[in-house]
């Protein structure tokens, strides 16, 4: 009897230790189940691929799961990890470096090396920087197909070129007016190659004017080029930063996150962006 009693009571403890071993098992499984305390993901091959993969976790369906089963992860830590990670990166390329896409050309930054030259491709016959070539022919393609037809005007100009540009327009204007249109050789962005004049047949009288802004064109072109990269460089309401009018023709390449950021915070001008100083020339 007292036997049985022991063997039933060892049945018990042994039963007991069992569900405990499973017990801590599952919790085991489970812990090893759960994202990381601080949110980090798989390691990837370099810092980019990181943001990229955080940038993609922010807009994926994942976070879109109701919030009963988000509470049950670190969410604090997470939402905070993914927002750093996306926080945009100003200085990831260069803003004196004329071969950068981010480069800033304004009346108190000439391009150095004075006499500098892009490498350079053609789209519809004008010579545009290397990176420019692919963003420019799709963003004429697309405009093409919704009837826009837009016309390159203006797009690599040199030192010298740039020199008799500006020199006409101070011979028909006078030079303070043509310092609100025209850039003076070695200060203009052409001459890095990234800048585009777009003109549309349809609307002559205002090819190189304010009232291009109020065309088909100009409407579309200040709605959508961001989409392939472009900034329109010389905003209404920007004279004083940027030192020139507005030029709702004059397009810049800056690349797509650069022109994707800009449009999403609000910013109008590289000067403000990137904290630069622009305005008049520092000579007068
Ligand atoms: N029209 C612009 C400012 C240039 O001359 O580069
Ligand atoms: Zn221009």
């Amino acid at each position: 009897m007292a036997r049985t009693r022991h063997r039933s009571v060892r049945r018990i403890v042994a039963a007991l230790a069992a569900a405990l071993a499973l017990g801590s098992l599952i919790v085991g499984g489970i812990t090893l189940l759960l994202p990381s305390v601080d949110g980090s993901s798989a390691p990837t091959a370099d810092g980019s691929s990181a943001r990229t993969a955080s940038t993609a976790r922010a807009t994926s369906p994942v976070t879109e799961t109701p919030g009963s089963q988000r509470d049950d992860g670190p969410q604090i830590d997470q939402e905070e990890a993914s927002a750093e990670a996306d926080e945009f990166d100003r200085t990831r390329y260069s803003t004196t470096d004329p071969t950068s896409i981010w480069v800033v050309v304004n009346k108190k930054h000439p391009i150095r090396p004075k006499d500098f030259r892009p490498e350079m491709g053609l789209v519809r016959g004008y010579q545009v920087a290397g990176p420019v070539v692919a963003p420019l022919e799709r963003l004429l393609a697309d405009s093409d197909e919704l009837g826009l037809g837009f016309k390159v005007a203006s797009a690599f100009r040199s030192y010298d070129y740039q020199a008799g540009v500006y020199a006409d327009t101070v011979a028909a204007r006078g030079q303070v007016a043509a310092d609100e249109v025209s850039a003076r050789s070695g200060h203009s962005e052409h001459q890095t190659g990234l800048a585009v004049d777009l003109v549309t047949p349809d609307s002559p009288e205002c090819d190189f004017e304010e009232c291009f802004g109020e065309t088909p064109g100009g409407r579309w072109l200040a709605e959508n080029a961001w989409r392939y990269g472009f900034l329109v460089r010389y905003q209404s309401g920007s004279t004083a930063i940027t030192g020139y009018r507005y030029e709702p023709w004059h397009l810049r390449y800056v690349g797509e996150p650069l022109a994707a950021e800009l449009r999403r915070t609000g910013v109008a001008t590289l000067e403000e962006f990137f904290g630069i100083p622009g305005g008049d020339y520092a000579e007068g």
